[in-house]
């Protein structure tokens, strides 16, 4: 049978009511893949993770950025001298660095400060009512742990962190009307990276900067703002992602009281089912995205060379060929496969992994062990639509 065209693929509402993950359902229960006004083809099922692996795509590279009129400026040279938009040997020479220096070992040795770092914090708000849980709780635990790991002083903080907040956006679509002001922090933030590099050339102190400064020697052909870059890139990808992760994840335990309960009775027991679980069921990163590089077929629908791909996580981390009851919370689940997709897949994937499910599981499993009564007020948050999808208001209220 000949391939059908991808006009005959169902074309996704932008605008539909529902909530994104029964839309995602109905859509997948309809035909295996969408496609979206803008030209995008989602794929929906488990098995399509393959492509992003495939030889048959490559990774974006500029794409999104001139498809909304950016050619020039900070955003742009952020995008064309980082790893997560580049392919090929470009890819390998800016990663390779990065990945010796961010060893699991080096993010594992991170638990007990994170542990550590979440007690404070969770001591500070003991018994004394509801706080922004998203600002004040879970947006310090990605900043502190990073600005510790580049070795920044304390004093730096508060605007280390405005800097990540005005530039996180900076990853995936603009709010053009955003732009200026996103600019303005990442000259600023460049900069200051580009002082803590010289520091280290300077006067070497054997921490991850230091030695991420050899091995940029070592590699040969980067230049200042490839290196530069990586790092920049490196705290920008690990903030709005585990913030955001770490709300949701807490908001839909809460949201199940036999399994926080569950949670406070084992916290290191469960602690590794936990995020894994509230990664799958609220997953951050709404998809991974590719090009093809050839015509190619998916299930039975021509693909043109040149179309972009995006792989759904929302619906694939839902596939009822791979998880049982995938509408289904459960922290005791047994089916998650071994590579978490939410981390990608291949050359890509995820350089933070290790030190994220650190900081998510020592912090989650810190609230349960401290304020096993906590409570969550008002709202329950959500995730907005995006590339990495931003997390909507939080109030908590600790309690032991
Ligand atoms: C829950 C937290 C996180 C999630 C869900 C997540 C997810 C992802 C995904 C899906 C990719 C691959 C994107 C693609 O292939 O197009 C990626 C890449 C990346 N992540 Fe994470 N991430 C998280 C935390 C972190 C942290 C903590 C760091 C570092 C501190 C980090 C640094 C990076 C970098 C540098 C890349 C680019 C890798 C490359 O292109 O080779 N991420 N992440």
């Amino acid at each position: 049978m000949s391939a059908r065209p991808l006009t005959d693929a169902p074309m996704v509402d932008l605008d539909q009511p529902q909530d994104a993950y029964s839309y995602v359902k109905q859509l997948r229960e309809q035909s295996p893949i969408a496609r979206t006004p803008m030209g995008i083809v989602l794929a929906l099922r488990h098995r399509h993770l393959e492509l992003v692996t495939s030889d048959a795509t490559r990774q974006l590279e500029t794409e999104t950025k001139v498809m909304q009129g950016i050619t020039s400026g900070p955003i742009w040279d952020i995008t064309t001298s980082g790893m997560l938009f580049a392919n090929g040997d470009t890819h390998r020479r800016r990663r390779t660095p990065v990945a010796k220096t961010f060893a699991f070992k080096l993010m594992d040795a991170m638990r007990p400060k994170a542990a550590d770092l979440a007690a404070e914090l969770v001591n500070d708000r003991l018994g004394k009512g509801p706080f922004d849980f998203v600002d004040e709780f879970a947006a310090q635990i990605p900043a502190r742990i990073i600005a510790d790991i580049l070795g920044t002083p304390r004093s730096d903080l508060p605007i280390f962190m405005q800097w990540i907040a005005d530039t996180a956006a900076s990853i995936g679509f603009i709010e053009l009307d955003k732009r200026e002001q996103i600019e303005a922090s990442l000259v600023a933030f460049n900069a200051y990276v580009g002082d803590l590099l010289n520091d280290r050339r300077r006067a070497p102190r054997g921490d991850f900067i230091s030695h991420y400064v050899d091995e940029t020697r070592d590699a040969g052909e980067l230049n200042e703002a490839e290196i530069r870059t990586q790092v920049l890139g490196l705290i920008l990808a690990g903030s709005d992602t585990t913030r955001g992760s770490l709300c949701m994840t807490l908001a839909t335990l809460l949201k199940h009281p036999d399994q926080w309960r569950a949670f406070c009775a084992d916290p290191d027991g469960l602690k590794k089912g936990v995020v894994a679980e509230g990664l799958r069921y609220q997953p951050i990163v709404s998809g991974i995205p590719r090009v093809a590089v050839q015509d190619m077929d998916i299930d039975g629908y021509r693909i043109p060379a040149g179309t972009p791909i995006a792989v759904s996580l929302l619906s694939a981390l839902r596939d009822p060929d791979v998880y049982a009851n995938p509408e289904t919370f459960d922290i005791t689940r047994t089916d998650h496969p071994r590579w978490h997709p939410i981390f990608g897949g291949g050359a890509h994937r995820c350089v933070g992994e290790a030190l994220a499910k650190a900081e998510m599981e020592e912090t989650l499993a810190t609230i349960a062990r401290l304020a096993p009564n906590t409570t969550l007020i008002g709202e329950v948050p959500k995730l907005q639509p995006g590339a990495i999808r931003q997390v909507t208001a939080m109030q908590v209220a600790f309690a032991a």
